[in-house]
Formats: C-alpha cells, structure tokens, sequence
C-alpha cells in the first residue's frame, strides 16, 4: 500500500459533480498516512460541505486569501510552503483555464502560483468541455509547465452522455501519485522550473505549428533511457555514466507530439509526466526482457539507453573479500556479451519504426552510419560522448541519420533538443508509412 507518511498534501477541490469523489480520496489519502489540508473553491461549496471535510482531515478548511487565523495573516504563503504535493481533484475547466493564464482570483489559483511542489491535477467535466480546443490549448500550456495532468477517463457522464471527462476513480489517483511521490521530490521541481524558459520558447511551436506528419497521436511508442548495472558482487555494479536526461526528455517530447509512451529505464533519478508508463529495471538482460514483452504492438521504438555490452559471467552471490594474506594486486572479472537489444528489435519480422543512438568518442557520423546499416535501423542520432559531452551534463548535440538522409541538431538543452528530434522521428515515421 502506499505510504504517504510525512508528506503534506493540500488537497485541491474545484466546482463539479466529481468533487463528491474528493472525499473519497481525502480518506485514502489520510489512510496512506498523508497530512492533509484542504482548499475548495467557491464552486465546490455548492456540492460538498467544508464541515465534511475539515472533519475528515482534521483541519479547518481553507477558502480565502486572507484570514486573521494565518499565522501571518497569508494564507497561501503558509500553505504554498507546507505543501509537499497541490493535488487539484476535480480540477474544473474554468479552474484549468484560471491556472494557464496565471490567475490568482481565489486562493486555490493563488496557492498554484505561490507553491514550489509539484502540481498534479485530475480534471473533470462534460466531454465537449474537455474536448474543446480551448480546454485542449490550457492542458497543453500546464503539460510544458510540468504541471502533471491525470487524464479524465470514458464512461457516463452526469449529463446522462457517454464520452471522456469523467474523473479518475480515487484508486487510479493514489495509483499515479504512487508511482510519482518517491521520485518527484522539491528539487526536482526546481530543475523543471529552471527549464520553463526554453519550455516556453518551445510553446508556440508546439502549439500552433504542429502539421499532421508531425502529429504521434494513437502512437504506441517504446523507449530505453539511462544506464544499466551488471552486479560484480550483491554491493558492487559495472555501469555507465547515462543520466537518462536525454532519453526522459525525448519521451516528454514524444508524449507532447500526442504518443502513448512506455519508458523502460535503467536507474537514474528522473520524474516523466504521468500519462507516460515507466517500468524500472537494473540490467541488460531485465531490459532485454521488458523490451521484449511489449514491443508487439509498438509502432516506434527508441533505444536511447546506454546499455552496458558486456556483464560479469558469475556474479559473486556473497562480497568479494580483499585478500588480507594473498600479496595479489589484481582481480580478474569474466564479462561476457549482453544481447544488443537494439539490434533484436530491428531484426524482428515486421519490425517497428526502430530507432537507435550511437554515443561515440571519435569519427561519430562513421561509426554511426556502419551501425546504421548493420543493425538496419530507420533511424540513428549520433552523439560525441566523453570530456564533458554526452553523457551526464544539460545540453547536447546530434547528428540523425536515416537511409538517404541526415540532420545535424546543433547543440541546445536536451528537452528542446528532444523536441526536434521528436519531430524529426514523426516525419520519418509517416513517410515510411506512406512508401
Ligand atoms: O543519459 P544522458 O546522461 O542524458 O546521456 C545521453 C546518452 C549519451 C546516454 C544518449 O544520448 C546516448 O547516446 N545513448 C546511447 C548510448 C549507447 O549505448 O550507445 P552505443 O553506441 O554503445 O549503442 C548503440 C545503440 O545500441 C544504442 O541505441 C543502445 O541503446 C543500443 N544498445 C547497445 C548495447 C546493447 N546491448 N543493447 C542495445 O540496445
């Protein structure tokens, strides 16, 4: 069961049927050991009560922005700073809207502003409402903000018609903020909030520019990031200096391009937006593994792990000992080959659109064009790796290269350069489609 001790959420409730399902979730949330203070707005007063609430939570319920009982008479400043995570369920389209414009007319709006914690909402409303490009427009503006949405789902709206807009059950909300509240800690917001400005930049483009080859939507798309560990012994590993920030930001990227994202990744310490699935796994031969238990019905797939080649042949089942009588200096490790999952994914009868990346430290467009064509890939980006390059650091560079055709995306923050290379790989995946 999760377990939420020690975390302070403020629980965010907006005006809508689904804010009955708000109570639910408060329980759940104090029964996963969480403290919880609760902001509604105006709108939500017409459907649960704030002494419902402040009962079930164990605290008065906040709806003003300025109340004599704030310690310093700042409601939101206190709160913004007591939150640990701002969970908004039912989060309205009027209140969305309210969000993306950076509104600060009730406390709630306000609190989104003031807060540094993640933000995650779970929105509710009729289905064209939710549809609407407008609704539509916002949700992509909160998206590149980092805001985490938790899209509503089909069913039987209270309007009597069926279509999406309904509110995630208060299981499938604890579920998502399972599979967030042990990686998305305060520091890493700091960084997301650090990234906003070419974020922003990338928006407009996002946005308005985005033509139907470069469009992923009803896209299943599979991806590698981050290093792999080969254990020597049950304390010692062989891995790699991988990040995953080049990968974590290419499956935003593709997410944002309106992809089903599946990220199978090797350790490293990355948030993803919650609508793209992440499976952890540690070796080479576990990431072989999850590859090759989804990958049937990807139509994309993307290795931009750094996959360890070679894994210790008998891993030591108790610690290797330093010989305290033996006057040797050396140790022998046998490694033997790991499976280049790259190349069995592209060899596979109806392979997906496969692409792959080549970090190399010299002669980069060479040595990626030979594996171009021998692992007969639709697609490679190449990059210079080492003294400060590649790997680890925030920015990169890369060459792309396909069958008859190359781009050089010249060096640039990897979420922007994600973006590029997201476009890039849509555009050769419709024309492979179309030949
Ligand atoms: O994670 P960051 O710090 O952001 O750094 C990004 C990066 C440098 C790791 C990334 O941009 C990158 O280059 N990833 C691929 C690293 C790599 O392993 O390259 P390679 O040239 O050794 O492998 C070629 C390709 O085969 C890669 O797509 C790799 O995922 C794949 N491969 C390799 C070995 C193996 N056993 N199985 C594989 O699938």
């Amino acid at each position: 069961m999760l377990n939420l001790t020690g975390k302070n959420i403020v629980l965010g409730i907006t005006g809508g049927i689904a804010a009955y399902k708000a109570i639910i979730l408060l329980r759940q949330l104090k029964a996963a050991g969480a403290e919880v203070q609760v902001v509604i707005t105006d709108a939500a007063q017409a459907f649960v009560t704030p002494l419902t609430l402040q009962v079930l939570s164990n605290h008065p319920v906040h709806n003003n922005l300025f109340t004599p009982q704030a310690q310093s008479g700042i409601d939101h400043i206190e709160l913004a700073n007591w939150a640990n995570i701002l969970l908004i369920a039912p989060a309205s389209a009027d209140f969305i809207a309210r969000i993306a414009n950076g509104l600060a007319n009730d406390l709630l709006a306000t609190l989104c502003l003031a807060t540094t914690a993640p933000i995650i909402l779970a929105p509710a409303m009729n289905q064209n409402m939710w549809l609407h490009p407008a609704t539509q427009s916002n949700i992509q503006i909160l998206k590149i903000r980092q805001v985490q949405i938790l899209e509503p789902e089909m069913g039987i709206q209270a309007c009597g018609t069926v279509g999406p807009g309904r509110m995630l059950e208060p299981e499938a909300i604890m579920a998502a903020l399972a599979s967030n509240v042990t990686k998305n800690t305060t520091q890493d917001t700091n960084r997301l909030y650090s990234n906003l400005d070419s974020n922003l930049d990338n928006l407009n483009s996002n946005l308005d520019n985005l033509r139907p080859e470069q469009s992923l939507t009803n896209t299943k798309v599979l991806m590698t990031a981050g290093p792999t560990r080969e254990p020597i012994d049950p304390i010692r590993y062989i891995s790699n200096r991988s990040s995953g920030r080049m990968g974590y930001s290419l499956a935003q990227a593709l997410e944002e391009l309106g992809a089903q994202v599946s990220l199978i990744s090797g350790p490293c310490a990355l948030s993803v937006p919650l609508s793209v699935e992440r499976l952890w796994v540690e070796t080479a031969l576990d990431m072989e593994q999850a590859v090759q238990t989804r990958i049937s019905d990807c139509q994309i797939f993307i290795a931009t792990a750094a996959v360890a080649d070679y894994r210790v042949a008998n891993p030591s089942v108790q610690k290797i000992k330093k010989s305290l009588q033996s006057s040797e200096d050396t140790l022998t490790l046998n490694l033997i080959k790991n499976p280049d999952i790259l190349a069995q994914v592209a060899s596979r009868p109806n392979p997906p659109f496969t692409v792959g990346f080549a970090a190399e430290t010299q002669d980069v467009e060479a040595y990626a064009k030979a594996k171009l064509d021998s692992k007969k890939l639709s697609m490679i980006a190449a990059n210079l790796v080492g003294a400060g390059q590649g790997f680890e650091v925030t920015e990169n560079a890369l060459l792309v290269l396909w069958p008859g055709g190359q781009r050089n995306l010249v060096k640039q923050p990897k979420l922007s350069l994600a973006r590029n290379l997201a476009r890039l790989i849509a555009e050769r995946y419709h024309a492979q489609i179309k030949s």
